[in-house]
């Protein structure tokens, strides 16, 4: 079993990975699509699951996280738009990654730590809550396909 943490800090790893093969990658289509399938079923497991928790400790936070994954999808869009222009592909994903980055950590220098001294042991459940959605949101994105 892992904590809700752990297991979304795997996700911004991914994500941190995924954006960075998109730089060099010869076919963008597919990889773009990972890219938004990752960035997305992230964005609505925080949403639907870690922030309720996380807004009792500091709700502004959260409100500034909220319009952090608003300007991330809408830098997304821009992105999946610019797909064929490869200089403002370019432009597009630095932005992107540069916003991305710079959400994720901030989640986890100032929101992780004090949720895993908060939460302690109700992370596992939350862990594996998270677990069960992904499941179900990846059905979701494979039916879409
Ligand atoms: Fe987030
Ligand atoms: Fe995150």
């Amino acid at each position: 079993m892992m904590k809700a943490t752990e297991l979304l800090q795997e996700d911004h790893e991914k994500m941190r990975n995924l954006l960075e093969r998109l730089r060099s990658a010869r076919d963008k289509e597919e990889l773009l699509l990972k890219v938004e399938k990752e960035i997305r079923i992230h964005a609505q497991l925080e949403e639907a699951l870690f922030y309720p928790a996380v807004r009792d400790v500091d709700g502004a936070w959260v409100d500034s996280a909220l319009d952090a994954h608003q300007q991330v999808d809408e830098l997304l869009e821009d992105l999946i738009d610019a797909v064929e222009e490869e200089e403002e592909f370019e432009q597009k994903l630095n932005e992107l990654e540069e916003h991305l980055n710079a959400h994720i950590d901030d989640e986890e220098v100032r929101i992780f730590p004090q949720m895993e001294e908060r939460l302690e042991e109700q992370l596992n459940e939350l862990g594996s809550q998270i677990g069960q959605m992904r499941s179900d949101l990846e059905e979701e994105w494979r039916e879409a396909a």
